[in-house]
């Protein structure tokens, strides 16, 4: 597949540019006319195609400042809004799964929200700059990401787009605290955001939350153990709300556990 299909693939927005630009009596008119955009519908495309463009290239310059071609350097963490950033290998294993469901879907809806996990968006975007990826984060220092980043403060779990409203069959979130009070929160965002038939949910916490990640959310702990670069007092785990085989340690047993 090359990048205009990839493109096409992952930009349902891309819709909203051909619709109007075609009147209900043109096609009745002259079948053969090439389509054409109106100007209006150009403009909002090019706009679109630019903030794209930019959202791509501060990635792309992250990814080059510094670090090895294999990792993303990111903006550095502040401790007050809870901010640990994921190991490089946590980031590319979370990744690599992600776009593994991403590639498993056949539906239209093959994009994914993160939530409060800026590291895995930078990560999926170096991968694939055309992935159709949301970060969802209260650090507006984020912004730099352009039209893929939406202000959420986990406090106000529903104020959001209503673009954004049951449009993503894979949900990844990674609340800033260990309370229960904050899944809960979190927990009406992913409600919000994750299609209502089949949706795929990752949750990386702390092992402390086992027992309302699965109550909230329906959630199994993984075998694999997410680390962060500043190491951190609590263990943290991985829960799905789907088997992933051998993938990601693969569910965690009774035993295990
Ligand atoms: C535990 S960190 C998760 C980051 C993840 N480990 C990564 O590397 O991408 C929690 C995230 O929640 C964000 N955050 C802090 N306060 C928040 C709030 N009130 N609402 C939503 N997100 C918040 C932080 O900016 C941070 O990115």
């Amino acid at each position: 597949m090359d990048l205009e299909e990839q493109y096409n693939e992952s930009s349902p927005h891309l819709s909203e540019f051909t619709g109007p630009s075609v009147p209900n009596n043109a096609k009745e008119a002259d079948d053969d006319d090439p389509l054409t955009l109106s100007p209006y519908a150009l403009e909002a495309l090019k706009e679109f195609l630019t903030e794209q463009h930019s959202a791509a290239a501060a990635v792309a310059e992250t990814a080059a400042s510094g670090a090895s071609s294999s990792e993303v350097s990111l903006i550095s963490e502040d401790w007050r809004l809870s901010q640990f950033w994921y190991t490089p290998e946590t980031a590319e294993t979370v990744s690599e799964e992600v776009l593994e469901l991403l590639n498993c879907l056949t539906t239209d809806y093959r994009s994914v929200a993160c939530i409060a996990c800026p590291t895995l968006f930078a990560y999926l975007k170096k991968a694939n700059p055309y992935v159709c990826a949301r970060l969802l984060e209260y650090d507006k220092r984020f912004e730099q990401y352009g039209s893929d980043f939406t202000f959420y403060d986990y406090n106000q779990p529903e104020e959001l787009p209503q673009a954004l409203k049951n449009a993503y069959q894979i949900v990844v979130a990674d609340p800033p605290y260990l309370s229960l009070e904050c899944l809960e929160k979190v927990s009406q965002t992913i409600a919000f955001l994750a299609r209502p038939d089949k949706f795929y949910l990752l949750l990386l916490t702390g092992e402390v939350q086992r027992e309302s990640a699965a109550k909230l959310l329906g959630l199994h702990p993984c075998g694999f153990r997410p680390q962060h670069s500043s190491k951190l007092g609590n263990e943290f785990w991985l829960f799905t709300n789907y088997d992933p085989g051998n993938r990601l340690g693969g569910w965690q047993s009774e035993d295990r556990v």
